[in-house]
């Protein structure tokens, strides 16, 4: 570890290695309380974080309107269960499905529970809808994908980390590459039920398909009667400069999958969108989950919708995105191969002759910015929406100092 400030931290670390499973490879910082776009460690050293929860923290930490509703709901009520209607469900849906522009919600905790989601209607809708005979239903995802952790999810995984010793694995799943519209036209047929995609792949290192892809696999499902999924968990909710990244090429999936930002990095909130017409296809007993949609988080969820409906967050991850980006673009050449992305939202591949991605997270936490490697010596960046335009100057500073 290159900080060498830090009295407290080291043996807090040893402390967390030695209780958990070894699932994360954290960096050595342990954050006891955070504000906005900073966080500050148990040794009372700050960050700018440029990691945001993996865009969890959209609205920053501890956003006040958030929290209000947060301290709000819990002198009142925490969780019925969906055997009960509470007094927050309805709202919320509401909100939210007319901030998706669809008919309907379903409510549920994890992403991966959400894609769990997308995936069962999907394949419900086609053997009732579609008329596919039964299980036979096939879903199209891509190549690169990250859509969670469950054996379901890891079974069309194509990381090796996230699948390898996971099998036996769930059939009915087909990987194509991604961004490769003749590809997909090749693999549809006529048990395919769904095209389940992420809009921009986060965990890949922010790829962006190339321009026309998203609206020609648009046209794809609609001419052959398959359901567009868009799994807008990480790319979602403000983070590209809109509310959701198919936004950008005009694109309007069947059905969103929702999750992270959704919770306003308090509570665990996901859900999926989508008309009647495809969620309608859901009967009493076949789908739900004990805290899917519990007070707390609809009263939360809620206030998210409605910092979303101001427009304001998009509009500053846009320009916000706008300067971050003609930044990175300058160091390209000087240390950086290739910077990609959308908005507040960036990947950015070390050149690896000089450093690792881990390596070049380790020395940025040690000038105070924290961000995450993926994949060899690419890095994520995501700040908080609410970070300052000169807050983004000095993190890319640091960038700039390291390489
Ligand atoms: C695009 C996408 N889908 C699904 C997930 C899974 O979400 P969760 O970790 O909440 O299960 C993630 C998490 O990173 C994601 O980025």
């Amino acid at each position: 570890m290159i900080v060498d400030d830090l009295v407290r931290t080291p043996a807090a670390v040893a402390e967390a290695e030695r209780w958990t499973a070894h699932n994360y490879h954290p960096l050595p910082v342990v954050i006891s309380s955070a504000e906005g776009a900073w966080v500050t460690d148990i040794d009372g050293k700050r960050y700018l974080d440029c990691l945001a929860g993996y865009s969890a923290l959209n609205f920053g930490h501890r956003h006040p309107a958030l929290i209000a509703a947060a301290h709000a709901q819990l002198d009142r009520l925490t969780l019925t269960s969906r055997a009960f209607v509470h007094d927050q469900f309805a709202t919320f849906c509401r909100e939210l499905a007319s901030l998706c522009g669809k008919d309907l919600v379903l409510p549920m905790n994890t992403g991966a529970e959400a894609v769990e989601t997308a995936v069962k209607v999907a394949r419900k809708w086609g053997y009732k809808v579609k008329g596919v005979p039964h299980d036979k239903a096939t879903i199209i995802v891509a190549e690169g994908n990250f859509h969670g952790r469950t054996t379901t999810i890891v079974s069309f995984s194509t990381d090796p980390d996230a699948r390898a010793d996971f099998g036996p694995y769930t059939p009915g799943f087909k990987v194509v590459p991604y961004g490769d519209l003749a590809a997909l036209a090749e693999a549809v047929d006529e048990t395919t039920v769904a095209v389940l995609l992420e809009p921009i792949q986060g965990e890949q290192g922010v790829i962006v398909p190339p321009e026309g892809y998203l609206p020609g696999v648009r046209a794809l499902c609609s001419a052959n009667d398959v359901l567009l999924v868009a799994d807008e968990i990480q790319s979602g909710l403000g983070r590209t400069g809109q509310t959701f990244a198919c936004d950008h090429e005009g694109v309007v999936p069947d059905m969103y999958v929702l999750g992270k930002a959704l919770g306003g990095g308090i509570v665990p909130v996901s859900a999926v969108a989508a008309d009647q017409d495809v969620l309608g296809v859901l009967r009493p007993g076949e789908h739900g989950s004990t805290f899917g949609g519990n007070p707390l988080a609809c009263a939360v969820a809620t206030e998210v919708v409605g910092l979303l409906k101001t427009g304001d967050f998009q509009r500053r991850s846009a320009e916000l995105g706008a300067r971050l980006h003609a930044e990175l673009g300058a160091l390209v050449g000087h240390g950086l191969l290739a910077v990609r992305g959308r908005g507040l939202w960036a990947g950015i591949d070390i050149d690896p002759a000089l450093m690792t991605g881990r390596e070049a997270c380790e020395r940025l936490a040690a000038r105070g910015v924290l961000a995450k490697d993926t994949h060899g010596s690419t890095i994520r960046l995501a700040p908080p929406l609410v970070v300052e335009p000169a807050e983004l100057d000095w993190a890319v500073e640091q960038l700039a100092a390291i390489l």
